[in-house]
This record gives structure tokens, C-alpha cells and sequence, in this order.
């Protein structure tokens, strides 16, 4: 049997959270996003009130329908609602964190803000927020599933998908027609990562079938027209 991408219900928020922590465990930022380690409950409890409360916000879960496990996991924002106000917000605050924890966290998550915000700001996107495969069962093809979900909602909407990857995820998104941009780029210092080097993190855009072969940057030359003329 198949696996198969479903809508996840507040009933799944168990089995996707356990996705999301199992595959980012060993990813750069989590050490910034939760300097003490996760705390499960607390993670599960949050993810549970902005399900409950975010209009913007759409969960979907990669299913093994032989055993019924929940094996990957995608978080979409689709900002498809007319009128700017539906548009993102740049985030003000780290609510979980204080003092030099949270200072700590904004030297990375603000650069992560101020580009997104200059790149796409208020506009209509698709913005992949989380694309989760648990570890034991990554390279079957559900992190390409869960990708290949958005595009078709992106492809009805005529609009464009952004997101930032990480390493592991840039082959899937090329693969998928995502483009890697260079006239923008986001490059993490090694003293701010505590590590040896600078980092890129690679950031992407899916143009929608619509735009006809134009490219972000362009369409951005162009005054971001929805109608990509
Ligand atoms: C990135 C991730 C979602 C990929 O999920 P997956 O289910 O293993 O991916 P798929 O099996 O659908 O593979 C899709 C393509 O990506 C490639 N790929 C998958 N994992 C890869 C890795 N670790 N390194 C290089 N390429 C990889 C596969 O080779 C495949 O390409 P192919 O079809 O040409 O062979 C998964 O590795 C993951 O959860 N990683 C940790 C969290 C993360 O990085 N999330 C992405 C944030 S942007």
C-alpha cells in the first residue's frame, strides 16, 4: 500500500509533532529555538493552540496506510485571502525565550525575517514553514509527496511557494522546479552560529506554471504583477 498525503486533524497533533522533533533533531537551528532541549508537552501544547487559533496555517500528514504510522509532515501558511491585511506579519518576539537565549535566537531568526520580508512581504505566496520526514523513514518518497501537495494548491492559486532549506531538502526542491536565489542571500556568520564557518542558508521560490517561465527575480523587475505580465 501506499503512502498517501491526508489533511492532519488535531487528532494527528501527537504523531506529527513526534515527526517534526524525531526529523529536525540533529538540525542547526533547533539549539537556537530550544537552547534547553524540547520539551515535548510543551511543544505539542503550543503546536495544538495555533492549529486551534491560525487561519493562515494548513497541516497535512504523509501517511504508511500498511501500518497507518504517520511519517512525514508539512506546515504550509497560505496567504491566499484578498486584501493586504491577510498578508505576513513580521514576527516581533520569541515568546518562549528570555534574556541571551532569545538575543541569541533573533541574530538568526531576524535576518531569517527581514529577507522574507523583502521578499515577499504582504504579497500572495505559499510559504513552507515545516517539511518534516521522520528519520527511519526518509529516502521512500514522502518528503517529495508532501511538497508535491503545496504545488498543486500553489498551481490552482497561480502562486508562488518560498521557503528556506535546509541542506538535505535543496535536491528535493530543485527537483520539484524550485529555483535557488542568488541575487538575494542569506549567509549566517560563524561567530553568531558558534561554529568554524559562515552558513549559507539556501532560499528557494517555485514559480507557478502561470508566470510562464519567469523567474522570481524577474517578476520582481517587474513590479511582482499577480497576473505575471
Ligand atoms: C529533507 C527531507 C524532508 C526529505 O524527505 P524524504 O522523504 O527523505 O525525501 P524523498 O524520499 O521524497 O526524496 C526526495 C529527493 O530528495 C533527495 N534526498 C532526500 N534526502 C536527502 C538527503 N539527506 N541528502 C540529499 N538528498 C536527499 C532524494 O535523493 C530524492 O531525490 P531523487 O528522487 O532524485 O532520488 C527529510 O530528509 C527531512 O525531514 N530532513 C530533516 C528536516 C529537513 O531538513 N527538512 C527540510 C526543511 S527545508
Amino acid at each position: 500500500m501506499p503512502l498517501v498525503v491526508l489533511p492532519a486533524l488535531l487528532q494527528d497533533i501527537g504523531p506529527v509533532c513526534d515527526t517534526f522533533l524525531a526529523a529536525f533533531k540533529n538540525e542547526p537551528i533547533m539549539k537556537f529555538l530550544y537552547p534547553r532541549g524540547v520539551d515535548r508537552d510543551c511543544h505539542v501544547e503550543a503546536t495544538a493552540e495555533q492549529w486551534k487559533h491560525d487561519s493562515i496555517v494548513y497541516n497535512y500528514k504523509c501517511v504508511d496506510t500498511n501500518t497507518g504510522k504517520v511519517v512525514g509532515m508539512a506546515t504550509w501558511e497560505i496567504y491566499w485571502q484578498p486584501g493586504n491585511e491577510n498578508g505576513w506579519k513580521k514576527p516581533q518576539d520569541i515568546p518562549w525565550l528570555e534574556g541571551k537565549e532569545k538575543e541569541r535566537c533573533l541574530r538568526i531568526l531576524g535576518p531569517m525575517w527581514d529577507v522574507r520580508e523583502q521578499l515577499f512581504g504582504n504579497r500572495h505566496h505559499l510559504y513552507l514553514h515545516a517539511l518534516a520526514v521522520h528519520p527511519d523513514h526518509q529516502r521512500s518518497g514522502a518528503g517529495r509527496l508532501l511538497v508535491q501537495q503545496g504545488i498543486e494548491i500553489a498551481e490552482q492559486l497561480g502562486l508562488p511557494i518560498y521557503t528556506e532549506s535546509s541542506q538535505p531538502g535543496i535536491h528535493l526542491y530543485k527537483s520539484l522546479g524550485f529555483e535557488k536565489l542568488n541575487h538575494v542571500r542569506l549567509i549566517h556568520k560563524a561567530e553568531v552560529l558558534g561554529e568554524e564557518q559562515d552558513a549559507e542558508v539556501p532560499l528557494v521560490v517555485r514559480m507557478p506554471s502561470r508566470a510562464k517561465g519567469l523567474s522570481f527575480r524577474e517578476w520582481g523587475e517587474r513590479g511582482y504583477n499577480e497576473n505575471y505580465a
